[in-house]
């Protein structure tokens, strides 16, 4: 007991407490016949400190740890998808901090409003406003999602967004979590559903088609959403970003040379092959034009100018993930490249292709 509650970081009172009121019992016996923990109550205490840490109450955590459809792979994606989500809220709050520092700084009134709206806040209420700016449809993009989506003719958009990829001629249900992003989508527009996709909303095999463009890596369980699209129909199609092939960093010009944090922003999102796994699909690339209308990250490979403007970083996600420390710098170093002539030489490449691959690929399951 005290080498596990050593290992564990609590003390020897919170392992005999949790043992008195049943929540882990350690089952095992050591050769001199005193009580030990087996490997399977060390995993049970690991979740339980987990889900305590993570500040359930004892009773909440004894049904969650005590709920036998659950096994310890489902209680691992589960614990991963609450602190990336905790993870989104803390850069949140950091920017609105940030921004509350600045403008106090100014000596500027922070109405009470703005105060207390960064507690509730989304990524996506915090970033949301900003996304119409630039985020439109892209039609070669669109085209290869509607072919895929096949002969659908009930289709769910989960992570709808604004809608940008909702093809007119089917019947779309959406599904978007963010009230800033519902509230944008323009009038007469598909009905959205407030849900996420890790908990749709629907009985089993409700659509021909699901399709999630451009939103998996801001879900808190990527692989248990994706199931659930699987769950509520019978065809899934999904946009995303590959991070499986060796060297994925150095793919795009922007990581590679000016925003080496895009990695971390991706630490923790899953294989490409996992994503394809949970639900039986194929990957196929998907090139981003030179001109791609969808002022999405990779959108503006060939037009670098455009991420020196704010309006367009603002309405990528990643800048607001990676902090302003690492935008101001990122943008001051390809400003001057820009100007000193060194981007172009060092992408000299670029100038002769027509659309890229960036490592955006389309699973169709
Ligand atoms: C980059 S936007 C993409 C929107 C739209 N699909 C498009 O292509 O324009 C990502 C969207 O995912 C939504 N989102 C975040 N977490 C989600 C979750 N757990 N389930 C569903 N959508 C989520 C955000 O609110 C946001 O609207």
């Amino acid at each position: 007991m005290g080498r596990v509650a050593g290992l564990a970081g609590v003390s020897v009172r919170t392992l005999h407490h949790y043992d008195e009121i049943g929540l882990v019992r350690p089952s095992a016996r050591t050769a001199a016949g005193y009580r030990a923990y087996s490997a399977h109550d060390v995993e049970r205490l690991r979740e339980v400190l987990a889900y305590r840490r993570l500040g359930f109450g004892l009773r909440e955590v004894a049904e969650l740890v005590g709920d036998p459809s659950i096994d310890a792979v489902a209680h691992l994606r589960r614990l991963r998808g609450l602190i990336q989500e905790r993870r989104d809220h803390a850069v949140v709050m950091v920017a609105a901090i940030d921004r509350e520092l600045e403008a106090r700084a100014k000596g500027l009134m922070v109405t009470p409003e703005a105060q207390l709206e960064m507690l509730g806040a989304r990524l996506y209420d915090e970033i949301g406003g900003a996304y119409t700016a630039t985020r439109h449809t892209e039609p070669r993009i669109a085209e290869q999602i509607w072919s895929a989506l096949g002969d659908a003719r009930t289709v769910l958009n989960v992570g709808a967004g604004t809608g940008s990829y909702e093809p007119a001629d089917r019947h779309v249900t959406a599904v978007e979590p963010s009230k800033v992003m519902r509230r944008q989508r323009p009038r007469g527009s598909a009905p959205c559903v407030a849900a996420a996709a890790e908990d749709l909303p629907f009985e089993d095999h409700s659509f021909d088609a699901a399709m999630a463009v451009s939103t998996v890596h801001h879900w808190g369980d990527p692989i248990a959403g994706l199931r659930e699209m699987r769950r509520v129909a019978r065809r899934v199609v999904v946009l995303t970003f590959d991070t499986d092939e060796p060297g994925w960093q150095d793919r795009f010009w922007l990581t590679r040379d000016y925003l080496p944090e895009f990695v971390g922003v991706l630490a923790e999102f899953p294989s490409l092959a996992g994503m394809a796994d949970a639900i039986g699909a194929r990957a196929e690339p998907v090139p981003v034009p030179w001109d791609c209308a969808d002022g999405l990250f990779e959108a503006y490979w060939r037009r670098p100018r455009a991420y020196l403007e704010d309006h367009v970083r603002r309405a990528m996600s990643v800048w607001t993930k990676v902090g302003p420390d690492a935008e101001q710098r990122a943008v001051r170093n390809l400003s001057d490249d820009l100007d000193s002539g060194r981007w172009a030489e060092r992408n000299r490449a670029l100038a002769d292709l027509n659309a890229a691959d960036l490592g955006l690929r389309l699973l169709v399951a």
